[in-house]
């Protein structure tokens, strides 16, 4: 276990991930620390404890928690005045066992790993931005995450819930419910999962602390669905806790009292009320970490819309990620709780077992191949690949080379490709092109061309057959694993071979099972109409869209409207067409 440490970088693939870590100085021999607390008593620097919310102080030399592992003090080099004994380096002195070295250095480690399983977590929203509920002027309204640390007995309270400004035992306590979650403008617009089981259990804490203490709860609604969830919100109800439907607009403090004020409309009831009471806590959302992006990059993940890393499938790969051989467990996929975070570490650690178990992999047989003579080392393939499996010497002129272990099959290289220097197996050039022919051979007139990517559109059209939705029966269907695999040439030729329209259709930004490689669809269709405006070829008649697996209704929607298109394009249009592109080639 590497504490203190930052992974610098990660490179390779599944099985041999080369992996760098920076192994920060701690300044103290955590071999020999024995957590004593000597060295603290003459530390002059005084600084708000992290760990209890800036609610008590710590020095420079600390213990970051009390379990903290391993259990030993760590030095903050910023806050330190240093070992000059003008100065300071009172630690030095105190400490019997020597441990203190300010000459240690940090240190940088390599090492090589098999597989990954990333449990960044998360952090909790900062409500300073909802000045509505004064978080950041009134000292008696504090978070979710403060009022733990209080009501915690190892906390700088030992237990006891106090208020900021008098530190007495308040009388009455709202709880706000979703500060930062389900908010369009201000957190995210998901449901953080834990805050409502959090307050509930907060609730009990303080009615058995404090039996006679008014504790209400405002809320949009309690989401108690784990096992034995609901049970404890009727419990918490049946200790006398209120549970009042509606968020506040407003709070507003007493000067006098120093109590606040919180103006609410109960959409229960449709009245609008006060209620003042002595303390408020803030129930905080949670929000992907900060560095999530970083992470993002080295492992080449996907994320969602709300920021969280997006498993390759949700009900078959819950806990893999896209790129082979890498992991999650925890909230760093999606806000879980305690159980949930343990189940999914557990599910993690079975898969990655698994997989160093048996020692080697199975590849797909679809993955991209490199005709060597042709490639002329443009980096391209390099450049779009979603997996970095891809690898090539420009200087010293080695192709392109592409790591069968690591390469998924998309087929975005091949279709980037300029020289045609990559193939892709099972998804050649000529069988695609030999299926636009057989397609087009016969009344292509009357057609609507579709390349459809494996995983979403594909199944989205075989969602509207199996749930007997009606489309027009003259679509031609071309499979391709993802839509980035579908080369501009490929449309050149559908248009050649007479299609009136053609479609290109694929996952939803985000959705794509092969990371992002959908940009590059968008990219390269951008270009073609812009070519086809060129050229005096209608841009309409090349569509794109994205459609789902679970989108049958879409998928029937656009077919109908591809027909639509295509009776709108004559023969006269389709003959010029070719001709444009015949003279243009
Ligand atoms: Fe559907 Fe990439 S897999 S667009």
């Amino acid at each position: 276990m590497l504490t203190l440490s930052e992974v610098k970088s990660i490179s390779g693939y599944v099985g041999n991930f080369n992996v760098k870590v920076v192994k920060k100085a701690r300044l103290v021999d955590e071999k020999e620390c024995t957590a004593c607390g000597d060295c603290t008593r003459e530390c002059p620097v005084v600084k708000p404890d992290e760990f209890d919310m800036g609610l008590s102080s710590r020095k420079a030399i600390y213990l970051p928690f009390p379990q903290a592992v391993p259990s030993a003090y760590v030095i903050n080099r910023e806050e330190c005045l240093g070992s000059n004994p003008i100065i300071c380096g009172k630690c030095i002195k105190l400490c019997k066992k020597g441990c203190i070295d300010f000459d240690m250095k940090d240190e940088e480690i390599e090492f090589k790993v098999g597989t990954i399983v990333v449990a960044t977590g998360v952090d909790v929203y900062d409500p300073s931005e909802m000045d509505e509920y004064g978080y950041t002027r009134y000292e008696n309204v504090i978070t979710s995450m403060e009022f733990e640390r209080l009501i915690n007995a190892g906390g700088p309270t030992k237990g006891d819930i106090i208020r900021l400004t008098d530190r007495k035992v308040p009388q009455s306590i709202a709880f706000i419910q979703c500060v930062g979650s389900r908010s369009v403008d201000k957190g995210g617009t998901y449901c953080s999962n834990i805050c409502c089981m959090n307050t509930v259990k907060d609730t009990l804490m303080l009615k058995e602390h404090y039996p006679e203490m008014d504790v209400k709860v405002f809320y949009v609604d309690i989401r108690a669905f784990g096992k034995g969830f609901e049970d404890l919100f009727k419990r918490s109800k049946g200790e006398g806790v209120r549970y009042i439907r509606g968020l506040p607009g407003q709070i507003k403090e007493d000067p006098h009292t120093r109590n606040l004020v919180l103006s609410v409309e109960n959409t229960a009831t449709n009245k609008l009320l006060e209620h003042e009471v002595e303390m408020v806590v803030l129930s905080l959302g949670v929000k992907p970490c900060e560095d999530i992006k970083e992470t993002q990059e080295m492992l080449a993940l996907q994320r969602t819309s709300d920021g969280f890393y997006l498993e390759a499938h949700p009900k078959l790969q819950p806990v893999d990620s896209a790129t082979k051989g890498i992991f999650f467990a925890g909230c760093t996929e999606s806000p879980k709780d305690i159980k949930d975070s343990v189940t999914q570490a557990s599910a993690s650690a079975a898969r990655a077992m698994r997989l160093m178990n048996s020692g080697e992999i199975t590849v797909e047989a679809i993955t991209a191949e490199v005709i060597k003579d042709k490639c002329e080392f443009c980096g391209i393939c390099v450049r779009v690949c979603p997996y970095n499996a891809i690898t090539m010497d420009k200087d010293n002129k080695i192709p392109a080379q592409v790591t069968q272990a690591a390469c998924s099959g998309c087929g975005t290289c091949a279709a980037e490709c300029p020289t045609n220097a990559i193939s892709m197996r099972h998804f050649t050039d000529s069988q695609i092109e030999g299926q636009i022919d057989s397609l087009l051979e016969e009344k292509p007139a009357e057609k609507v061309l579709v390349f459809a990517c494996n995983w979403c559109s594909y199944a989205g059209a075989d969602f509207a057959g199996v749930s007997r939705l009606q489309y027009p029966s003259n679509a031609r269907l071309i499979r391709t694993m993802c839509s980035g695999r579908v080369d501009k040439k490929f449309i050149w030729r559908a248009f050649e071979k007479g299609a009136p329209v053609v479609l290109v259709s694929g996952c939803h930004f985000g959705d794509c099972h092969y990371i992002d490689a959908n940009h590059w669809t968008k990219k390269r269709v951008d270009k073609v109409w812009k070519k086809m405006k060129k050229l005096g070829i209608r841009p309409e008649r090349l569509q794109l869209e994205w459609i789902s697996a679970a989108e049958g209704i879409r998928f029937s929607n656009v077919m109908k409207r591809m027909e639509e298109l295509r009776a709108d394009v004559t023969p006269e249009e389709i003959e010029d067409t070719r001709k444009i592109l015949q003279e243009s080639n």
